[in-house]
């Protein structure tokens, strides 16, 4: 998949996208990014890409010519990718967005600065505003980096193990079950007897239980999402006598 970032702050993208899992996909060849910035097509001394906005008020905005130049060279690049704008009134980036645009050969996400864009480049070139969650960040850049994340997990081949996506909190409508590790006992607090009996059909049902145990406990709204149908009451079950299981189940 081709990312191109358009955004004053390459260096900044660059950095953060070239390491952990982005650095893998790249080295894989999953993914390949590159970054536009808009000053490198301003035509003045000063190379000014914001303005004041008519009308009055507080801030600048993104000049449409430069933003405008850069979104096209964009595209002369990664003539197939649709073209977002990361934005605090756009669409909420979820699991179903992301899961959608990593099929997609390619993205072009367009970072806004200052109090915003010129409407008119938006109406002109954007196919869609996303926004990652209902507070103002100073750039859309963070954004553009959480999607890529998000996005670049989902590349075939990228994570090594095939099941890791799947095991993945929400794709089952269910949050992650809790993890741990040595020691055994930590500062008086030991690890559940469960995970060290070695019954992996009981350890898989008690980590099914905590599944729904968490999710009923912090996301009520995905848990009872259908009523509480018999897949949230055998979480249930499992959460609460994980010994009992473990006692009575052959390995
Ligand atoms: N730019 C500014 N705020 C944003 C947000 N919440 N999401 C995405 N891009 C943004």
């Amino acid at each position: 998949m081709q990312i191109t970032v358009v955004t004053l702050f390459p260096e900044l993208v660059r950095a953060v996208m070239h390491s952990g899992m982005p650095r893998v996909a790249e080295s894989q060849g999953a993914m390949a990014l590159a970054t536009v910035n808009p000053r490198d097509f301003a035509q003045d001394r000063h190379r000014t890409v914001d303005d004041r906005p008519f009308g009055g008020g507080p801030g600048m905005l993104l000049k449409p010519e430069t933003l405008a130049a850069a979104i096209r060279a964009a595209k002369a690049e990664n003539s197939e990718a649709a073209v977002w704008l990361l934005s605090p009134q756009g669409v909420r980036l979820d699991r179903d967005l992301v899961a959608a645009v990593a099929t997609q050969p390619g993205l072009i996400l367009v970072c806004g600065r200052y109090e915003g864009v010129d409407q008119r480049v938006v109406d002109a070139l954007v196919d869609q505003e996303v926004s990652i969650g209902d507070y103002v960040l100073s750039g859309g850049e963070l954004g553009a980096m959480v999607l890529i994340d998000a996005v670049v997990r989902r590349l075939p081949g990228v994570l090594g193990d095939a099941e890791s996506v799947v095991q993945d909190s929400f794709e089952t409508a269910r949050l992650d079950h809790p993890h741990y590790t040595r020691p055994e006992c930590w500062e008086d607090r030991a690890v559940p007897a469960v995970l060290l009996g070695g019954n992996h059909r009981v350890i898989e049902a008690w980590r099914a239980g905590q599944r729904g145990l968490n999710t009923a406990r912090h996301r009520p709204d995905l848990f009872y999402g259908q009523g509480l149908d018999d897949r949230a009451r055998a979480e249930l079950t499992a959460a609460w006598a994980p010994e009992a299981l473990w006692q009575t189940n052959e390995p």
